[in-house]
């Protein structure tokens, strides 16, 4: 059986990932910071185990791939999808709002690709990065997110060209808007209504209607799938046609 990582999995994308990929047939460690979320999340599939922690330094990185290899002996997908959006343009980008936001959207990522490398190259198998629209058209007022969400796009098609003859993809996802708590807590910042956001994020979308995180965790089994054996440095879009 196929094993994969996946981080942010308490919630989100990345609760409906690792629940596609167990259904998928993959024995999945599903890593978040919420444990309580994250037991609700390995109750659905007995493929799921779980790793509860923060992604704070390399050090933490290096132990959750360590874990996930002694878990299940080896790892053929890495998926990146934990992540957080604070808000602010450059006047109002503290050095913390900057820091945080490049520590969890850029460098976990960096940091758990290069730990997972080693494997990836034994297993032949891949890694997808949870960008975003915002990594190619910026939002306005979220500098922070919206430079890091493009440096992830750079650092899966960097990997991309170096390791692709190791056999290891690398590729990238890039939501719209979908309903998670991420989106959620968009609406409190702007002091509206949840639906009335939510509704307001829908019409932007060529389709009308927002993503749900089912729609994106079905994109990323594809792409982690021997389907996409020719896909590698590629970043796809999930937007409904947003970008288009
Ligand atoms: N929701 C959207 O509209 C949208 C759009 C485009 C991209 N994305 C991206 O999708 C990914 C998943 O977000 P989501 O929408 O599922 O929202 P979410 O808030 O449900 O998920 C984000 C996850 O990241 C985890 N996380 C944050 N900081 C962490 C840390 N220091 N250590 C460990 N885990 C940490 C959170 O606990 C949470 O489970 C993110 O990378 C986000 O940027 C979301």
């Amino acid at each position: 059986m196929s094993v994969a990582l996946v981080t942010g999995a308490s919630s989100g994308i990345g609760a409906a990932t690792a629940i596609a990929l167990a259904d998928a047939g993959w024995d999945v460690m599903a890593a978040g910071r919420d444990e309580g979320r994250l037991a609700e999340v390995a109750d659905v599939s007995e493929n799921i185990a779980t790793w509860a922690g923060e992604l704070g330094d390399s050090a933490d990185c290096e132990e959750l791939i360590g874990d996930a290899i002694e878990e299940f002996g080896a790892l053929d997908c890495l998926v990146n999808s934990a992540g957080i959006l604070l808000r602010g343009d450059a006047t109002e980008t503290s050095d913390d709002v900057w820091r945080n936001t490049m520590a969890i959207n850029l460098d976990a990522p960096f940091f758990l690709s290069r730990a997972a490398l080693p494997h990836l190259i034994q297993t032949e198998g891949s890694i997808v990065n949870v960008s975003s629209y915002w990594g190619h058209t910026a939002g306005e007022g979220v500098l922070a997110y919206n430079t890091s969400k493009a440096a992830l796009l750079m650092l899966t098609r960097s990997m991309a060209k170096d390791h692709g003859g190791d056999g290891v993809r690398v590729n990238a996802v890039c939501p719209g808007g979908v309903d998670t708590p991420m989106l959620a807590q968009g609406a409190d910042e702007e002091d509206m209504d949840v639906d009335e956001f939510l509704d307001l994020v829908a019409a932007e979308s060529p389709n009308g209607r927002i993503a749900t995180p089912e729609d994106v965790a079905n994109l990323i089994v594809f792409l982690a799938s021997d389907l996409a054996a020719q896909i590698n440095g590629a970043s796809i879009a999930v937007d409904g046609g947003l970008s288009a």
